[in-house]
């Protein structure tokens, strides 16, 4: 019996399912296979006693329109960076690659399909390179990754942001007020960008494009005629004013390396009120709640091409490759190039001109 072990690692993602249900169906057409997860990313190897678990068709029936993962997931820690007590108290890390490898091959293992975003990417490669027959699959609902077309969860992730929107709309509407909406992407905006062009936003923030705020205050006067009107904002988590640093909350998790994000809507509303903008203003941060829930059917058609793809990369060795999606194929990349570069929004991109074009203000300039 041969072996593959699957991995869902870094943040959850709608659509996580729907790739571990469709390499487990896939792996049962061919008799020689079996599937088995680790909780926990790779977590369940390296734990004492081992926390893995058999998949079988039984164990994934169903699971395609579940949000999260039934593997658990984790973004903290890792096999470079497994997190350990000091003698002081204080919290260091070790590198246990090499035990987990050894770990990998003794328990009969002869190749792991990784799903997860940029950071499991960079850990596939450096696995691969130590002689690991890896696999990748993206997923991330930033759509950061530049190797593929698109990552599932994203357009879930922007469907929540565009009803936020639209529910935004009536109240703003009724009050005559500002309503900014929080939305995540730390250093891509594609959340921020799509849900304003779905949803009809007034403004958007990006991280790609720091704002100047009497370019903001400017557009919410347009909309606003003798205080009667409303304007709605969307601002990615990663947005920063011209000049400024981006909103970061201190993270006190052990182990956590990424950088925590929030707050940007609360702050350019205080920016707004000092450059003098005099109508009332709300916030809301939609958060987790992007994250978090049933995929939406483009997501998880995506995620069973990838799942796939990954087991039949599996049978033909092509190991060291992400999957990814190149419209209308999904083939398999190197993942070295996968993790080489950032997809984030370029005024190039169509989407930008279509939004400027319907006088959406990113901030930036007077239109
Ligand atoms: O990378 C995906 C993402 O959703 C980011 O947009 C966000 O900043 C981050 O994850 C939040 O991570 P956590 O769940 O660890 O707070």
């Amino acid at each position: 019996m041969k072996r593959v072990l699957v991995i869902t690692g870094g943040g959850d993602c709608p659509g996580l399912n729907a790739v571990i249900r469709a390499i487990v169906k896939r792996a049962s057409q061919e008799k020689e296979w079996e599937v088995i997860g680790s909780i926990q990313a790779f977590n369940g190897i390296l734990w004492e006693p081992t926390e893995i678990k058999v998949l079988d068709e039984k164990t994934v029936a169903g699971i395609h329109y579940r949000g999260g993962t039934i593997l658990e997931t984790t973004n903290k820690g890792g096999p470079y960076a497994w997190p350990v007590k000091n003698t002081d108290g204080t919290w260091g890390t070790v590198d246990r690659s090499e035990e987990m490898i050894r770990k990998i091959n003794y328990l009969g293992i002869n190749a792991v399909i990784n799903i997860g975003g940029d950071g499991s990417q960079q850990i596939s490669q450096q696995l691969f390179e130590q002689g690991l027959n890896v696999i990748g699959v993206p997923k991330t609902i930033d759509n950061d990754l530049s190797a593929t077309d698109a990552t599932f969860g994203f357009q879930t992730a922007v469907q929540v942001a565009t009803e936020a929107v639209d529910k935004l709309v009536t109240t703003a509407a009724s009050h005559n007020r500002i309503l900014i909406l929080e939305v995540m992407g730390r250093d891509a905006g594609w959340i921020a960008l799509h849900a304003a062009v779905a949803g009809g936003a007034d403004i958007c923030l990006l991280p790609e494009i720091p704002y100047d705020v009497n370019e903001v205050l400017e557009k919410i006067e347009e909309r606003f005629v003798k205080d009667r009107g409303f304007a709605i904002i969307v601002i990615a988590e990663g947005a920063k004013p011209k000049g400024g640093t981006v909103s970061e909350i201190d993270s006190k998790e052990v182990g956590y390396k990424n950088r925590r994000y929030g707050g940007v809507a609360a702050a350019l509303r205080e920016q707004l009120q000092d450059a003098g903008c005099k109508h009332d203003m709300r916030e809301t941060v939609l958060g987790h709640l992007q994250r978090g829930g049933i995929p939406v059917a483009y997501d998880r058609v995506l995620a069973t091409q990838y799942g796939t793809k990954a087991f039949e990369m599996v049978l033909d060795g092509e190991f060291g490759h992400m999957v990814s999606y190149r419209h209308p194929d999904i083939i398999s990349v190197p993942l070295k190039e996968a993790i080489m570069h950032y997809n984030t929004v370029q005024e190039e991109n169509y989407l930008m001109k279509a939004a400027r074009g319907i006088g959406i203000s990113f901030g930036d300039k007077l239109e």
